[in-house]
């Protein structure tokens, strides 16, 4: 496996693999990889010929009261896992390898980045379709592979690829979690022992809401109860809990097909998100 830091380097190794005719597939990740991540490169691995993954911590994501200098890093780590699931190529620039200059030209999300984690996360998705836009054009895969985890990111990256034409399909991968539930992320190694005993209940709550909608039909009522059961049984602080169409982020009714029961809960500092995605019965 090879780690390369210059987008000159990237660009050279991808024109070789592309003049042999070889499918790529694209990992994007900021690193400190878990196996939501090594779940994500494991699918690439499978359906390409050649595997890139991406470990950058994106700066122009982050607001500028989070958590971008304390983000978790470990680049040596990182490769280990990265070699160990069959990455080709780790590409890990640095901020100003990615962003050199500053034109003022900025991608705004529409929509769907107005509710959910855009709402309390203003340009965070902004941030994440120039990262991803960049590494598209960069690694020019034939699929890029994002994780279900971040739902709402899937489903505007999505409308990304549609509404500009990228020549790429998305493939999403289910989340993979801890045996108590709880989804695997590089930010749960911020949670204190209590809170990281705490934590699982966001998924547990998500859980019973979605029983309550599929007997109930009321979203109201089922977003209650997810709301209900994380507040008794930690002493986290909701930021939200949505129950929504899926992949559009709209009001849910009798014609929605896929729905997203979504919720970000701030357990102690540490802000957690959690999905499930289901259809009616
Ligand atoms: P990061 O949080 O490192 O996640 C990289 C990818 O791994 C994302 O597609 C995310 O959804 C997926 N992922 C994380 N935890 C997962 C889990 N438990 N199960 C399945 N997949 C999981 O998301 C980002 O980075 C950035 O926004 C990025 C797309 C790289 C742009 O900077």
């Amino acid at each position: 496996m090879e780690v390369v830091k210059t987008i000159v380097e990237l660009k050279s190794i991808v024109k070789n693999v592309k003049s042999e005719g070889k499918t790529i597939g694209l990992v994007p990740t900021m690193g400190y990889l878990h196996e939501g991540h090594m779940a994500l490169a494991k699918a690439a691995r499978e359906e390409n010929d050649f595997v890139i993954m991406s470990i950058f911590v994106n700066p122009t994501q982050f607001g500028p009261n989070e958590d971008y200098e304390s983000y978790p890093r470990d680049l040596e780590r990182d490769k280990k896992i990265a070699e160990s699931v069959g990455v080709d190529v780790v590409f890990a620039p640095s901020a100003e390898e990615m962003y050199p200059t500053d034109g003022g030209i900025r991608i705004h999300a529409g929509r769907q980045a107005t509710i959910l984690c855009g709402a309390s996360r203003p340009g965070h998705f902004d941030g994440v379709l120039q990262v991803v836009t960049k590494l598209f054009h960069l690694a020019e895969p034939t699929r890029a592979y994002f994780g279900q985890k971040d739902a709402q990111q899937v489903a505007i990256v999505t409308t990304l690829v549609r509404d500009y034409n990228f020549p790429l399909e998305i493939r999403t991968v289910p989340i993979v979690r801890e045996e108590d539930g709880l989804a695997k992320s590089s930010r749960n190694v911020y949670l204190s022992e209590t809170e990281r005993k705490e934590a699982p209940a966001i998924y547990k709550g998500l859980k019973l809401a979605k029983e309550e909608y599929l007997s109930s039909n009321d979203a109201e009522k089922a977003v209650r109860a997810a709301k209900d059961y994380i507040l008794e049984n930690t002493s986290g602080r909701i930021d939200y809990v949505e129950l929504l169409s899926y992949p559009d982020l709209a009001p849910v009714d009798d014609s929605t097909e896929q729905l997203l029961l979504a919720a970000a809960v701030y357990i102690g500092k540490t802000r957690l998100i959690d999905n499930i995605i289901f259809s009616k019965k």
